[in-house]
């Protein structure tokens, strides 16, 4: 962790999706400015190989680090479960976050939900991660994981609703359905956008775990423990991206319902 108070929170992402995890943080720290880095050239990374995420994610946060950030979030579920500790290792000094840990965190103060579905991309289940961690602190967790790759691009449509996204949740989510659970976590960025879909699928009765809203509560504490969160002046956010600038424009308008300026290409 540098300990300047002033210097801007790092987020990044694969690409937009980690939009989620910068509005909780704008929600929960209105006064630190943020630096996001989303990796729209090189997006997706759900599909990809755990030593082509973990080149791409030391990428990103080496860029964050070298705009003097201080401290990194990385709000893609994919590059959080395979390159967390990786570039951890690589940037000992820097206080670095990943989107896993604050929500199986979480779930240690709920010691009534026993079943847990985890959805996310091919990666971020296939590499366990999730499910590691959250028997990790409870061995009699009944988890249930499940990839769901058409959420992505559903969600970029802004398909939020609808015939077709009822069909794609049913597709995916039936046998979580089958056989109720307790809560599910929604493990990649984009699905808390799909939020309400899932909510009312599951007619309402399994408690949806936004890692998002977690992870930024955990940047908080981290900041407040170290004394390090902003009192002074803060600077604009900035976005910064490996493609073009106007389509991620586009895209973030879906996510955060706003306008966003400051979009550099790099
Ligand atoms: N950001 C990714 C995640 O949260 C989703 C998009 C991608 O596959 O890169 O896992």
């Amino acid at each position: 962790m540098l300990f300047s108070n002033h210097n801007p929170i790092g987020i990044f992402d694969s690409g937009v999706g980690g939009l989620t995890v910068f509005a909780e943080v704008k929600k929960l720290l209105p006064e630190e400015s943020v630096f996001y880095l989303g990796d729209t050239a090189r997006v997706p990374y759900g599909s990809k190989s755990v030593d082509v995420i973990r080149r791409y994610s030391l990428a990103n946060v080496s860029m964050l680090a070298a705009l003097g950030v201080k401290a990194v979030v990385i709000a893609c579920n994919t590059a959080s479960a395979v390159a967390l500790s990786f570039v951890q290792q690589c940037f000992p000094n820097l206080e670095i976050i990943g989107v896993i840990d604050p929500v199986v965190n979480y779930l240690r103060t709920r010691p009534e939900l026993k079943r847990i579905g985890v959805i996310g991309t091919n990666m971020t289940i296939a590499s366990k991660a999730y499910q590691n961690a959250l028997l990790k602190n409870d061995a009699e967790l009944d988890i249930v994981a499940k990839s769901c790759p058409l959420f992505v691009p559903l969600v970029e449509e802004g398909l939020f609703e609808g015939e077709i996204t009822e069909k794609i949740i049913d597709m995916y989510l039936s046998a979580m359905k089958a056989k109720p659970l307790d809560a599910l976590i929604l493990g990649c960025t984009h699905y808390p956008m799909l939020r309400k879909a899932v909510y009312d699928y599951f007619g309402g009765k399994v408690e949806i775990l936004d890692t998002a809203f977690h992870t930024a509560k955990k940047l908080a504490e981290v900041l407040t423990e170290n004394s390090a969160l902003n009192c002074g002046q803060k600077e604009p956010d900035r976005f910064f991206v490996t493609d073009s600038p106007d389509s991620f424009r586009l895209t973030a308008e879906l996510f955060l319902g706003r306008k966003i300026e400051n979009v550099f290409h790099v």
